[in-house]
């Protein structure tokens, strides 16, 4: 693959049926009748990922517990469909880049597809974090710089090398692993709920969200779109300043350093796809006060829930989005990554 190519699919899921969701597959793969799915490979590659609960946190408050997965993070609902087409399609050795949960995801299921893999992380990932990648066999190697600089030189060695490129940003199968976010909640509540957040970094559970339900939408499953609103870090905000004056371009920002590390993306790749989905869908944009991500993972783990960094900073968010406009009801947040993978 081309590092430079930002592919789209040209694949139209049939219209969303729950009578088409295979009740018998305990993974995404149930939804396999809505996904671009060569072959039976995912059967030997599928580690169990998706199919995670939701849980009433409080009265306005639904958590859809994401990191209940087999590599801790909801990154693994791309990463399975991922590395499923990679193996259809013969590809034995892949590389990409990470903050560190999309890369422990890769190196996963490539373990389990027998598919040799090498991730790139800036300098700065959580040790549990690259730990875990190389657990699964994969090489690790750690760049200098900012997760943007640590982008570029993985894209590079693809370049000279011809390396496939298993990357969760540009590679379009990813978010047809992570739409089915969407899937599970409507099968789970036989319905959307009004308010969705949704961290945003590089996007990859932001488009699979709006893809999702854009299919619902059109299979006349819901009537209209929920509210979304986006998070981003207030260290990092390329999509909430150039939503100030309604740009078409993520804003040049230069990232501080936070401890929502998963979405510390200066130089979001799909920058203008994902503005053009915030502006045709009233999408919010909101940013997580830094100093309150602490605040917001205690409270959390107080009733049961240990996160990592970057979904306190979700939650954060919220109970600012809260203080700012008044409390809103029926709010659908996704805990992404476990406590035990990030250290601050
Ligand atoms: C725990 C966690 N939450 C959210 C995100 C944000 O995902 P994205 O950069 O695709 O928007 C990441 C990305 O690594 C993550 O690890």
């Amino acid at each position: 693959m081309i590092a430079g190519g930002l592919w789209k699919l040209d694949y139209t899921a049939p219209k969303f049926d729950l009578s088409l969701v295979d009740h018998d597959t305990w993974s995404i793969f149930r939804y396999r009748a809505f996904m671009p799915l060569e072959g039976e490979q995912w059967r030997e590659i599928s580690l169990g990922e998706g199919m995670t609960s939701i849980i009433q946190f409080d009265k306005d408050v639904l958590l859809k517990m994401d990191y209940f997965m087999p590599t801790l993070s909801f990154k693994d609902r791309g990463a399975a469909m991922l590395i499923a087409h990679c193996k259809a399609i013969g590809v034995d050795s892949v590389v990409q880049d990470s903050s560190g949960n999309a890369g422990n995801s890769v190196a996963a299921y490539c373990a389990k597809a027998g598919i040799d893999c090498e991730i790139f992380v800036p300098e700065g990932t959580s040790p549990k974090k690259i730990d875990m990648i190389k657990s699964h066999n994969a090489r690790v190697s750690v760049i200098p710089g900012s997760r943007d600089n640590c982008a570029d030189v993985c894209r590079k060695k693809v370049d000279i090398e011809g390396k496939y490129y298993a990357n969760h940003v540009y590679n379009p199968f990813f978010y047809e692993g992570t739409k089915t976010y969407i899937y599970e909640v409507y099968e789970q509540l036989h319905r959307i709920p009004e308010n969705i957040f949704v961290p945003l970094g590089n996007g990859t559970l932001f488009i699979g969200i709006v893809k999702g339900l854009e299919e619902l939408l059109k299979s006349a499953v819901i009537e209209r779109m929920p509210n979304i609103v986006a998070v981003q870090s207030e260290h990092c905000a390329p999509f909430a300043k150039a939503f100030i004056n309604r740009e078409k371009h993520p804003a040049k920002i230069i990232p501080q350093p936070t401890m929502a590390e998963g979405i510390a993306i200066g130089v979001p790749m799909r920058g203008e796809e994902i503005l053009e989905y915030v502006y045709k869908y009233n999408i919010k944009i909101i940013t997580a006060p830094e100093n309150r991500i602490m605040e917001a993972r205690m409270k959390l783990a107080a009733k049961g829930i240990y996160c990592e960094h970057t979904t306190a900073a979700t939650y954060a968010a919220y109970l600012k989005h809260c203080e700012l406009n008044g409390k809103i009801s029926d709010c659908l947040i996704p805990m992404c990554g476990a406590g035990l993978k990030s250290d601050h």
